[in-house]
């Protein structure tokens, strides 16, 4: 008997050992809704690469562009439920959770991307990402894509130019009141519709980076594109808490400083990427760019500004100070 125990304790010891031994790799996801060939795709795949060469054999990380796995809107919800691990949504698509990241919605706020950054590595723009702490999320960075541009069917110069049209947004009230302080309408629509909504005519234009409108081929179905650098768009990268507190440390670490390479390489890129798909859209022949003459920049600037006061309440008046206090 005894020696029966023996044996059955050595060959599950053997079991135990062998599925140590070969226990597969965990699988990491990361979705995102927009194309490879962008600032997040690229930081995506640079996370994957990392991970795979410093701690391949724990962890595999696949990466999901193009809203393949969870459009914005789902996104957020799919972290929540443990169905991806990592996303990057746009800092507009946060206002479910926090108000306080509606900041970087406001327009006219950074006067260029120096501006965006020096405020992101500010002691408040840190803090911010904090903000989703106790909604289950944990906020690991900041990702730039870019300023914003307007496209359109028609030319847009003046603020009277959009009276009555309609453009798609981002689910944002605050880029909600400001198109409607331009007499536009306004209409929250995910990304992967984007291109049709243009296509068919549905829509009458739409605002976004450089990088969006080349890689989505926006400026194939929208003649005018007006150079505005209105506003930013740049990103949260995300994870859940549930997932982040479970690892071991030792590998959260390793994930974390991997992830904060991946996000410098995306932030290197983002200026340059904007500036050679401006060109690539140039080039393009498809789409006229628009340069505002000095006046006709100040008259968005007044039309829209006032939109600032009604959600420093909801942002926090000192917030909305050290943003601008960025732009020295
Ligand atoms: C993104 O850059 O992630 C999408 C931006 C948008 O929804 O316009």
């Amino acid at each position: 008997m005894k020696m029966l125990n023996r044996v059955l304790c050595a060959l599950a010891l053997f079991a135990g050992l062998s599925a140590f031994v070969h226990a597969a790799p965990e699988t990491i996801k990361f979705s995102h809704v927009v194309a490879e060939n962008t600032p997040k795709g690229q930081m995506a795949l640079k996370f994957r690469d990392l991970v795979a060469e410093r701690i391949g054999d724990k962890y595999v990380v696949e990466v999901y562009p193009n809203s393949q796995l969870f459009g914005d809107g789902k996104e957020m919800e799919a972290l929540l439920l443990g169905d991806v691990q990592f996303i990057a949504p746009s800092l507009s698509k946060f206002s479910k959770y926090t108000k306080q990241l509606q900041l970087y919605d406001l327009p006219f706020l950074f006067k260029d991307m120096e501006a965006v950054d020096r405020f992101q590595r500010s002691e408040a723009g840190q803090a911010l990402l904090e903000s989703v702490k106790g909604k289950g999320m944990v906020g690991l960075g900041y990702l730039h894509n870019g300023l914003k541009q307007l496209s359109a069917n028609d030319p847009l110069r003046v603020p009277a130019d959009a009276d009555g049209k309609k453009f798609r947004i981002m689910s944002s009230d605050v880029l909600a009141a400001q198109f409607e302080a331009v007499e536009a309408v306004p209409l929250k629509k995910p990304f992967s519709e984007v291109f049709t909504l243009l296509q068919t005519r549905a829509i009458d234009g739409q605002e976004n980076t450089w990088s969006n409108i080349y890689s989505k081929k926006f400026f194939e179905v929208q003649p005018y594109i007006t150079e505005s650098n209105h506003g930013v768009l740049d990103y949260m990268v995300t994870t859940s808490t549930e997932f982040w507190m479970q690892l071991p440390d030792e590998d959260r670490e390793v994930l974390q400083t991997a992830l904060a390479e991946a996000v410098a390489h995306g932030n290197k890129i983002a200026n340059e990427k904007a500036m050679k798909d401006r060109q690539n859209i140039i080039d393009s022949g498809r789409s006229q760019i628009i340069t505002l003459t000095d006046d006709q920049r100040q008259q968005w600037v007044e039309v829209m500004k006032p939109v600032w006061t009604e959600f420093q309440e909801q942002i926090g008046p000192e917030l909305i100070e050290a943003a601008v206090a960025s732009n020295q």
